[in-house]
């Protein structure tokens, strides 16, 4: 595997580098320190990240139809980028208060319906955003096919940890980009999955650097 420098390739040149190769589409996009570290000294990823990862970051928002996040990093890292649809996930069904004055149609909820706070949500959001697939958790995979009939068949997952992890055990993750920031962060910090138990086997297809930072995009599919 070629190691190809960050800073050598163009905003096109990385669009072209993570096309995706088919549609639908669901990759996860999460940073880590090189001990494991997803959140930094104050808990959220933004203690992580670097340069290096926002190009990546941008770009993988640039290529992506619609971002899911799940509920709780939506609260931990106060959302606000609406340049694309948001998709929340959240079995409460509750939305952050950062994010419930977002413009109409550009926030989603995906739910299930014993969510404690379904009828507040739909009143907020409008009935056509609010997208009940499952009695007490979201089928995962119902939200991919969901998404991808309205039209968002290239989709970006930002986390978090319990998200990716119930992403990898309903199986629908086709796609995981990591970057590693140089740095070593001991303490209590959560890594970048949590949940459920998974075993998934990764299939690296291509490796970047930039100044010690290192970004991979690896596949779950036989892509
Ligand atoms: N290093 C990274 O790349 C990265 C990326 C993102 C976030 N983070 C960090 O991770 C921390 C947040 O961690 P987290 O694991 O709590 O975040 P999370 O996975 O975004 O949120 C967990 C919440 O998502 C909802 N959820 C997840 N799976 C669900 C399912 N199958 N059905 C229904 N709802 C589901 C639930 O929401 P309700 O509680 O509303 O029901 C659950 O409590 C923050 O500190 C954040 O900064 C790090």
């Amino acid at each position: 595997m070629e190691l190809v420098k960050l800073s050598e390739q163009s905003d096109a040149d990385l669009d072209a580098l993570y096309a995706v190769p088919s549609t639908p589409w669901l990759r996860v996009n999460m940073v880590s320190t090189v001990d494991g570290a997803a959140t930094g000294p104050d808990g959220k990823s933004g203690g992580i990240n670097n340069a290096a990862d926002k190009r990546v970051f941008d770009a993988l928002r640039r290529l992506c139809d619609a971002v899911v996040v799940g509920a709780g990093t939506a609260r931990a890292e106060g959302y606000r980028d609406l340049s694309k649809p948001l998709v929340l996930v959240s079995r409460r069904g509750e939305v952050p208060p950062r994010l419930r004055d977002a413009t109409p149609g550009s926030v989603f909820m995906a739910t299930c319906s014993a969510a404690e706070h379904l009828d507040e949500t739909r009143a907020l959001l409008g009935d056509d955003q609010v997208l009940v697939l499952g009695e007490d958790h979201v089928d995962l995979a119902q939200l991919k096919r969901t998404l991808a009939g309205r039209g968002f068949g290239s989709l970006l997952s930002e986390g978090g940890p319990h998200l990716l992890g119930h992403l990898l055990d309903q199986g629908v993750v086709d796609e995981l980009d990591v970057t590693w920031v140089p740095r070593l962060l001991s303490g209590d910090h959560s890594r970048i999955t949590d949940g459920p138990a998974v075993d998934v086997p990764l299939r690296l297809s291509l490796l970047l650097e930039d100044e010690g930072t290192l970004l991979a995009r690896w596949t779950t599919s036989a892509e």
